[in-house]
């Protein structure tokens, strides 16, 4: 949500600059822009992708070795260029990139405005430079000292980047609520800033993550120092990465969307063996030992998430429940964070998310341990902010996922949270040894049941092709499908822009059955299990209003074949395993029918990869 990158050092900073944001271009791309900082301060940007701001930069910045940039995904304002960062201040002499949002932006524009500033967009970021020229001014600070007392007055989330022109050889840096990651280098002539680390990895793997509150002043040939905005000096951990840049890249797929689809079977592999003791096929989750008790006598588990990850929290709730025994609450971390929920330090706060940034699902976690529960998450992105917050993580092992809509990380999260659910029913006598081998001995089947899947993909793009212009589907599916419902018609709806609603199949007869006719196709998740014959049965009743049906069905299907005009085959698994492998075939049909569509599969409009704002 927003990326900014920053640069100082000695080499052309432009470069690195354009580099990084097309690397964090999946955090926003509704605009992009740099400025370069030398005796002036040029700044280029333009709406829409980092491409079009890569053509209109010209030769003023050779030889220019500092600078900030930002991709934007547009809160206050439209996608304009005026909108677009990098901000200066009115006298030309700072210049900020921001993510986040300043909640208190209109009060302090309003003081502004009373003292002769003006606005060129209606961004919240051109008000907080404008502010930190003020104060500035007022005080005659120095610029890390101006931007230090300036957010003391500051409300709202944010991860700023701050150049200023009087101090040419300084970058300021700081975050609350928003990620923010510092690449430094040996000599320390040179320093990396980024949302994220895949823009800096190229050119360090040693990173400082800044928490809340902490800023730095970066400057070539000094150490850096960490103080929080009063001014009291902060210890830094230095983390040395080991990533591969190899990985984040598209390779020879179209999209990312499609490699990170294709690459499920070994991210499912590496997640499960990340968990899983190969001698013995025992679960373990590093460092869970001090809280294993804590979650085998828990009273309530209550998972909040977003989005995808919410849905792989409500699959958790059915594993959970059924192996485990241990009720489970599922929560929108948005809702939950804001109706004073009960909480007791008896319950374990599991969140569960790709980016481990997500603003909501982080402050529900802060919330609950405020309140004294214990916090655990499924997380995908090492050091991010919930895997530091929480009391305990268990990471998946998806890889970087770039495309905005999530598929790896999905199924990986579910391959956890069943590792998991397989564990405490074990360790609660829930289920007997017998039953826990036997789950550990199918589930380490899963990643080639799902690369089986792969082989009907032409099959399914041939499908996808009837439905380019179709402009709504109902989605539905029973117990554990349930939850695939809503994540088949969420891939569909993000991705293609054709609405879709996933539903409980038995309350389709409650309300969506009204909208049933030839132009509403329905998409029916109906492996083999106990509920299938009433599957059968709700298919037959949008069959009876003329609905369109596609069908995922088990291999050995012979019934819903017969009442489906289309069906995805996938091999039988069972029950607690059957997610994961329904999913496949539905973000096949989504990603194609996007593409066939002509819809950007990786950028889907208006959305963002790691949601930071409210
Ligand atoms: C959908 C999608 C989003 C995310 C949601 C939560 O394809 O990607 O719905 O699942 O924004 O994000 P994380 O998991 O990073 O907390």
């Amino acid at each position: 949500m927003c990326g900014i990158v920053g640069y100082i050092g000695t080499k052309k900073a432009s470069d690195i600059l354009v580099d990084g944001l097309k690397k964090l271009e999946y955090r926003g791309y509704d605009s992009a822009g740099i400025a370069v900082l030398d005796k002036d301060i040029l700044v280029y940007k333009q709406p829409g992708k980092v491409i079009n701001l890569e053509q209109s930069i010209d030769d003023k910045v050779d030889g220019i070795t500092t600078g900030i940039a930002h991709t934007r995904w547009a809160t206050h304002g439209e996608p304009t260029q005026e909108n677009a960062h990098p901000h200066k201040s009115n006298n030309g002499e700072i210049v900020i990139v921001h993510n986040g949002i300043i909640e208190n932006y209109k009060f302090l524009k309003d003081e502004l405005i009373d003292h002769g500033f003006s606005f060129l967009g209606q961004t919240d970021t051109e008000v907080l430079v404008n502010y930190i020229q003020f104060v500035q001014d007022k005080e005659k600070l120095n610029i890390e000292d101006a931007v230090k007392k300036a957010l003391q007055n500051v409300n709202g989330a944010y991860a700023i980047a701050v150049l200023d022109k009087k101090e040419p050889n300084k970058m300021v840096v700081t975050r609350k609520g928003s990620p923010l990651a510092i690449g430094l280098t040996e000599t320390n002539d040179e320093f990396y800033v980024a949302s994220d680390a895949i823009p800096i990895i190229e050119y360090t793997q040693s990173l400082v993550y800044l928490n809340d509150d902490e800023i730095v002043v970066l400057e070539r040939g000094k150490k850096m120092k960490v103080t929080d905005i009063y001014g009291v000096e902060k210890s830094y951990k230095v983390k040395n990465l080991d990533l591969n840049l190899d990985k984040v890249s598209k390779g020879d797929y179209e999209h990312y969307m499609l490699k990170e689809i294709f690459e499920q079977p070994s991210t499912i592999k590496n997640t499960l063996f990340s968990h899983l003791n190969t001698e013995n096929s025992d679960i373990h989750f590093e460092n869970l030992d001090e809280l294993k008790e804590k979650l085998v006598k828990a009273k309530r588990i209550i998972i909040v998430s977003c989005g995808t990850s919410w849905h792989a929290g409500i699959v958790g709730e059915y594993i959970i429940e059924e192996l485990a025994r241990i009720p489970v609450e599922v929560e929108y971390a948005s809702e939950f964070r804001y109706r004073n929920p009960i909480i007791t330090k008896d319950d374990i706060v599991m969140a569960i998310s790709q980016s481990g940034e997500t603003a909501d699902t982080l402050a529900a976690l802060r919330y609950s341990k405020a309140q004294g529960a214990t916090t655990f998450c499924i997380c995908n992105v090492f050091n991010s902010s919930m895997a530091r917050e929480c009391d305990f993580t268990a990471y998946t092992y998806a890889g970087a996922e770039i495309g905005v809509a999530s598929t790896k990380a999905f199924t990986a999260q579910v391959a956890v949270v069943s590792l998991l659910a397989i564990q405490l029913g074990l360790e609660r006598n829930e289920i007997s040894q017998e039953k826990a081998n036997a789950l550990v001995k199918e589930i380490k089947t899963i990643p080639s049941v799902v690369n089986q899947i792969f082989a009907t993909d032409d099959h399914i793009k041939t499908v996808a092709k009837n439905y380019t212009e179709t402009t709504s589907f109902l989605f539905l599916g029973r117990g554990i499908n349930f939850p695939i419902a809503l994540e088949g018609a969420l891939k569909l709806k993000e991705i293609s822009y054709i609405h879709a609603e996933g539903y409980p199949a038995a309350e389709m007869k409650h309300g969506p059955i009204a909208m049933i006719e030839e132009s509403l196709p329905t998409v029916i998740i109906a492996t083999n299990n106990e509920y299938y014959d009433k599957l059968v049965s709700n298919a037959q009743e949008v069959k009876a209003r003329k609905g369109p049906i596609v069908a995922v069905v088990n291999d050995d299907d012979n019934e819903m074949i017969d009442t489906a005009d289309y069906v995805f085959k996938v091999p039988r698994v069972s029950d607690m395993l059957q997610p994961i492998v329904s999913v496949i075939p539905l973000q096949l049909f989504s990603y194609h029918v996007a593409v066939l569509k002509g819809c950007n599969v990786d950028q889907p409009r208006n959305l963002a990869k790691s949601v930071t704002v409210e």
